[in-house]
């Protein structure tokens, strides 16, 4: 075996879904509000990453409960790769995660009380709903992924720091968008339990992002130069993004229908447009797989 068919055979990614290595590091130079100086988006979206490396543990786990039964063999790579994709989100979402915690920012909180949930979900959900579970937040997770890469001045006024790795993330989420649902629809194919699942999980991702945006938003009071801000004022920074966001709305429903399949949606331009903006901040590694 050459050299080159030895790394082809060991490598865990795939074309479509390779799995690239960032090795983020943040130093503390990143503003503790490093969304326009802005304490409601800055902590929407940390809330968000807390939940990132327990939620994709939880997300490896449901699929690679069904790993060895799945019976097509293109989608038994995809399944590496996704799952060797998401090991590296946890990764690098840590590292962030570790440095927003430093800065008096309770993540670790956030991170723990994650595991808590999921592991008390986990024992009285059925394998199958699990997986379901594992569909509906990917759906969620690839809306606003493709959000991001349609609409990049979203992040405009994100410290340059940090936008790699929501762009990275964004752009790996949409790669492997159909995965999860194409191991449900071989080995489940329940329209109740994938559509039903998703109504819970709608409730319980709202309730929980409300909450822990609230926890950090309280904790963020005591950082030193804070700024009595009205409700008002708080909202005025998400408002301005109103009509972006309202496409969520559409593409959310999508999901509700008997049809539906993550690559109705061909995102392949997107993801082209994020991999170029992504060189620009990480160079070749943007398109360095393993
Ligand atoms: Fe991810
Ligand atoms: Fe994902």
């Amino acid at each position: 075996m050459t050299a080159a068919a030895h790394q082809n055979a060991n490598r865990i990614g795939t074309d479509a879904i390779p799995v690239r290595h960032m090795d983020f590091e943040f130093d503390d130079s990143v503003p503790t509000f490093w969304f326009a100086g802005d304490p409601l988006r800055t902590m929407i979206l940390t809330a968000l990453s807390g939940t990132f490396p327990e939620g994709e543990r939880m997300f490896m786990r449901s699929v690679r409960h069904y790993q060895k039964a799945i019976k097509d063999p293109e989608l038994q790579k995809q399944v590496k790769a996704f799952i060797g994709q998401e090991a590296h989100h946890g990764k690098e979402h840590q590292t962030f995660n570790d440095m927003m915690t430093r800065k008096g920012i309770p993540v670790d909180f956030i991170d723990r009380y994650t595991k808590e949930g999921l592991k008390r979900i986990e024992k009285f959900y059925s394998p199958q709903r699990l997986l379901a579970k594992t569909c509906a937040l990917e759906h969620f997770t690839a809306l606003f992924a493709e959000l991001l890469l349609a609409h990049p001045e979203l992040i405009d006024e994100v410290d340059d720091q940090l936008k790699p790795l929501w762009v990275w993330h964004a752009i790996e989420e949409s790669e492997h968008k159909a995965v999860a649902y194409d191991v449900f629809q071989e080995q489940v194919d329940s329209y109740w339990i994938r559509v039903s699942e998703m109504a819970v999980t709608t409730i319980m991702f709202s309730f929980f992002s409300t909450l822990h945006t609230a926890q950090l938003l309280q904790a963020a009071k005591q950082q030193p130069g804070q700024r009595r801000m009205g409700v008002g004022q708080r909202l005025k920074g998400l408002w301005q993004h109103r009509d972006v966001l309202a496409e969520l709305g559409k593409h959310y429903l999508a999901y509700y229908k008997p049809d539906f399949h993550p690559s109705q949606k061909d995102s392949r331009a997107l993801r082209d447009k994020g991999l170029e903006m992504l060189s620009r901040y990480v160079g070749d590694k943007a398109y360095l797989s393993v």
